[in-house]
């Protein structure tokens, strides 16, 4: 949902507007900029402009990645009819108000609200709009959500993006309920475009300087840290095709399917973790 900007042959040096450098590549293709950020006001205002500008999906045909995204969630966090979901960094909404039909009710958070803005709108013409609520939240403290109230907690394509990554985890160890889960898709920080592919080619791959993918043993530690009991993960299938030119994109479709069949993960762009709150948790 980013806006890659297309570049013609622009080389050098150009100032942000914080006065820091940033490199402009050589490069005649579509590339990633990296906007300074260094706190979550700054989210705030990145992600509140990309829903001033419609927030269309560069990554591939939208409603072919939607559905590959849930059914992902499905197969792998399995949500159940009498579950109580919420949606961290829900962006328009599109997830919560896939599952709708599924669960029994729904709670979508973001800090932006454009986003959230966006989301409302959308649940107006939704048939599962009764059990469905959008709210601007911070995902570092979830202070309109109870302690124990949730079972499936959910955040997809968002946690990269979160600064403080430890206290967000806190914050959704204390809303879900004992053996409650968490589900999350995110970018796998051990991708062979991340590193080292992209940093060779000179190609930047965060949106937000204070973008941070973490690799499966660094989620796995952080998770142990705040206290699941319980923790599972699995590549899929993202490619990043909208921040590179289209021969790098069919490249890593090729590695994408080398890496399933010889289960090499480092080929594989996504990471989905699952991780389960003890069913006898002390604190929270
Ligand atoms: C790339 S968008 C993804 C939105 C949605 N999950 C989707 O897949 O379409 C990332 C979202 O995370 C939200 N976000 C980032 N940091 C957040 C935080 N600390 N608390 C709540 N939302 C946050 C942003 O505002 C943005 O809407």
């Amino acid at each position: 949902m980013f806006r890659s900007v297309h570049y013609f042959g622009m080389t050098g040096v150009e100032k942000t507007p914080r006065g820091r450098s940033e490199p402009l590549l050589p490069s005649k293709f579509r590339c990633v900029v990296t906007t300074p950020s260094y706190n979550t006001s700054d989210l705030r205002s990145f992600f509140d402009q990309c829903a001033l500008t419609g927030c269309s999906e560069q990554h591939g045909h939208p409603q072919r990645l939607l559905d590959y995204r849930l059914a992902l969630l499905r197969s792998l966090a399995r949500p159940r009819p009498t579950d109580v979901v919420l949606d961290i960094g829900c962006g328009t909404g599109h997830h919560l108000l896939g599952l709708g039909p599924e669960v029994a009710r729904g709670i979508g958070i973001d800090i932006s609200p454009g986003m959230i803005e966006l989301a409302r709108v959308r649940l107006r013409s939704s048939p599962w709009r009764a059990k469905l609520t959008f709210e601007v939240d911070d995902a570092e403290g979830l202070q309109k959500i109870a302690n124990r109230s949730i079972d499936l907690a959910i955040c997809i394509g968002a946690f990269e993006h979160m600064v403080d990554k430890r206290a967000v985890l806190s914050s959704i160890y204390r809303v879900l309920k004992c053996s409650g889960r968490f589900f999350c898709l995110t970018p796998n920080a051990d991708y062979v475009w991340y590193r080292p592919i992209a940093p060779l080619l000179g190609f930047a791959t965060k949106h937000l300087s204070s973008d941070r993918r973490l690799t499966y043993d660094e989620f796995a530690a952080l998770l142990g840290e705040t206290g699941f009991g319980r923790t599972r993960s699995a590549p899929w299938k993202f490619i990043p095709r909208g921040d590179m030119p289209v021969v790098l994109a069919s490249l890593l479709n090729v590695f994408d399917a080398m890496g399933r069949l010889a289960r090499l993960d480092s080929l594989r762009g996504g990471l989905s973790v699952c991780a389960w709150k003890q069913a006898t948790a002390l604190r929270n």
